[in-house]
């Protein structure tokens, strides 16, 4: 049996650009892996079979459509496995849908889990080129860290960092989808005039001033450089977030985005015990299901010691 916990993650700039013709948006896209972790067990079995528990398990499809399965299928055929055998059990503590990357980061679990348990040593480039065919998120899980993201996010250069960073995260109730983010940003981009095309946006680059920010450890630097070109979008289709940005703010978050597409809502603390507080506030404040005070950069997907 082989367990791989996994991160979620957190974009601390995510700069969005035109409409490519193969449908997808190249993106400027700075990765953060925070401590809220889902764990993916590989045992031996006939077949890919799925199961998984946790708050939002019954959201989480079971079949062919789950990343955990397309990845033990994709390394499979990589490597030449007629008929792959695994069981993946996802204990899920990621919010689904919530623009953590929680499905990915299972993607990426099951693609270290099932090379443990079949024996495989896949080199990490190799498991790197797997991930980013399952998905645009799938190569950071692996990663982990803080990184850069260009392409559609795929294409990875981990950045440098100093300490450790604080956050809190409200989880909404009910997910967002990401496809129809990116819709609706390029609707607002058509309404306001700008046009939304690669030959109407300019290819976002990543900031300096936040990758300064990341580079020397600075919470209120890190927080005044918070972007999130998704963030419009997201609150067009949820304009209820705007409290919950706002109840996090009041709470004394001296940073507040919308998580990747949200819908979590992520705050930056200026320590530990702020985060607990904001957090704590949150969850009294009505405007979310619930909150999670965490910390990071954290390592990506990575085999568990087995417990005692
Ligand atoms: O790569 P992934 O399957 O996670 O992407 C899900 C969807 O999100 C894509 O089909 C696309 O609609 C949108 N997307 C995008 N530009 C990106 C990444 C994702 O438009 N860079």
């Amino acid at each position: 049996m082989i367990t791989v916990r996994v991160p979620a993650k957190v974009n601390v700039q995510l700069g969005v650009g035109g409409l490519r013709a193969d449908g997808f948006h190249d993106l400027a896209n700075v990765f953060f892996a925070v401590g809220l972790f889902d764990e993916v067990t590989a045992t031996p079995a006939e077949g890919v079979m799925l199961s998984c528990t946790g708050p939002d398990a019954a959201a989480v499809p079971l079949d062919d459509s789950n990343l955990a399965a397309r990845a033990a299928r994709l390394l499979a055929a990589h490597h030449g496995l007629a008929e792959p055998g695994v069981h993946l059990h996802i204990a899920k503590a990621i919010p689904v849908a919530g623009g953590m990357a929680g499905g990915s980061a299972d993607g990426a679990a099951a693609l270290v889990a099932c090379d443990a348990l079949w024996g495989l040593a896949t080199p990490f480039e190799t498991l790197l080129e797997l991930a980013a065919e399952l998905g645009s998120d799938v190569p950071f899980a692996l990663l982990g860290g803080v990184a850069l993201g260009r392409g559609r996010g795929e294409i990875l250069d981990a950045l440098p960092v100093a300490g450790t960073f604080h956050w809190v995260f409200a989880v909404a109730d009910g997910g967002l989808s990401t496809p129809a983010v990116f819709r609706e940003c390029d609707r607002l981009r058509e309404e306001a005039g700008t046009g939304s095309s690669e030959a109407d946006v300019p290819t976002p680059d990543a900031d300096p001033a936040l990758l300064a920010a990341l580079a020397s450890g600075d919470p209120v630097a890190l927080a005044a450089a918070l972007t999130n070109d998704l963030q419009a979008p997201a609150l067009s289709l949820r304009p209820s977030l705007a409290d919950t940005l706002r109840a996090g703010t009041e709470a004394g978050a001296i940073g507040a985005l919308v998580s990747g597409s949200g819908p979590t809502c992520a705050f930056l603390a200026k320590d530990a015990e702020s985060a607990a507080a904001v957090a704590a506030a949150l969850r009294a404040s009505g405007t979310c299901r619930t909150a999670h005070a965490t910390h990071g950069p954290v390592p990506g997907a990575e085999v568990s010691a087995p417990r005692p």
